[in-house]
Parts: structure tokens; sequence; C-alpha cells
């Protein structure tokens, strides 16, 4: 369970044990999704994004016979599913308006799901509504945190987070948002 905080943005934090925890975690937010939700994934190289969206789209209900994988040549992947998946990674993006003019702004967040690994490269195009998610490397295993905010909407998230059967202790920190840290890119 999330305790419940009336500050304007906390944080929770769990450990990911191990690729089929960041599955098994995913999976269960993904069946916690609603409609025009986006799912802002940040995190070093190789810390489970994308392992985290493909458990996603299984809580979403895309087919197993879709493999998801970080869109390459498009910017975004579509996956048909109890909602329509949008998949981007802005890794490769190199400005902005690049977003801009393939339609990122109409598509994300109005309608399905959307699942943007890279999120933090540039903020400045997700919607207000987003929950930020960010993995770090902890030794062997992940560190989730999880930005909830009371402000935009998000707050909603709380009453969504509690996660029975799935196997994450939280705990709560404050610490600067992914999107108000200086970049280092
Ligand atoms: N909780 C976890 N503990 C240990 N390893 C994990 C965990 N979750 C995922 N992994 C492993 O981490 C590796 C990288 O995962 P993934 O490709 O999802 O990362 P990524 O953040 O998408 O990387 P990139 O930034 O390169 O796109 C994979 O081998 C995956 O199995
Ligand atoms: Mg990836």
């Amino acid at each position: 369970m999330i305790p419940a905080s009336n500050e304007p943005w906390s944080v929770v934090s769990a450990v990911l044990d191990g690729h089929d925890a960041t599955v098994r975690f995913g999976e269960w937010l993904g069946r916690a999704c609603v409609d025009g939700d986006v799912l802002a994934l940040c995190g070093p190289l190789a810390a489970g994004k994308t392992t985290l969206a493909q458990g996603l789209a299984r809580g979403l209900e895309v087919p197993p016979a879709q493999r998801v994988r970080s869109p390459t040549f498009a910017l975004c992947n579509e996956y048909p599913g109890r909602l329509p998946v949008l998949h981007a990674d802005l890794y490769r993006l190199e400005a902005a308006e690049e977003a801009e003019d393939l339609g990122f702004r109409e598509q994300v967040g109005s309608h399905g799901v959307a699942i943007i690994e890279w999120a933090d490269r540039f903020p400045e195009i997700l919607p207000l509504h987003s929950l930020w998610l960010r993995l770090d490397h902890d030794g062997e295993r992940r560190r989730l945190r999880v930005w909830l905010g009371a402000e935009d909407g998000d707050s909603r998230w709380v009453a969504r987070l509690p996660a029975p059967g799935v196997d994450v202790e939280w705990s709560r920190g404050t610490e600067l948002a992914p999107w108000e840290q200086a970049s280092s890119y």
C-alpha cells in the first residue's frame, strides 16, 4: 500500500528484484491504466524501461504474439489491446519539434495508453497528467521510483496504485522529479 500524503509531489520507491519482477510490476500497472493515461519512463541505459513496457502491454492485454520492442524507425509503435497502446522511445529524437511534426501531441494522452521511454529527454512534449516512473540500477536489481502528484490530475494514481498480490515494498521519499533535474544529455 502507498501511504497517503498531502504533499504536492511524493515519490514512492520499490526494489524490483529481477527481470520478472519488472514485468510483473508493469503488468499490474497496465491493468490499472485507463483511457488517456501516459506513462513517462526514464532512467539510464539498460535500466529496464522496455521490460517495464512489455509488462504494461501484458496488463493492457496486448496479444503475446505482438512483440513489444522499442520503435527504431518510427517514433511510435501502436499495439492493439483492451485500449490502444502507443509505445514511443525518445532516445534518438534530436529535437522536440521532430515529435511535434509527427503529431506526438495530438496522439499522446488523448486516446489509449501511451508508454514513452526516455521521456525526460523532452519533458516539455509530455502531457501534464503523465505518470513519471524512473528505473535505476541497484546492484543486480532495479530501483523503481514513481512520482505521484496532487496536481494535474495524477493524484488519481494514488487510489489506483495499491497492488494486491504484487510483492512491491513501497517507501516514501521526496526528491526532485526527473523533469526538474539538470539535464545530463
Ligand atoms: N528488475 C530487474 N532486475 C535485473 N535486471 C532487470 C530487471 N528488469 C529488467 N532487467 C534486465 O535489464 C536489461 C535491460 O532491460 P531493458 O532493455 O528493458 O532496458 P532499457 O531501459 O529499455 O534499456 P535502453 O535504455 O537501452 O532502451 C535486460 O536484460 C532485462 O532483462
Ligand atoms: Mg529500451
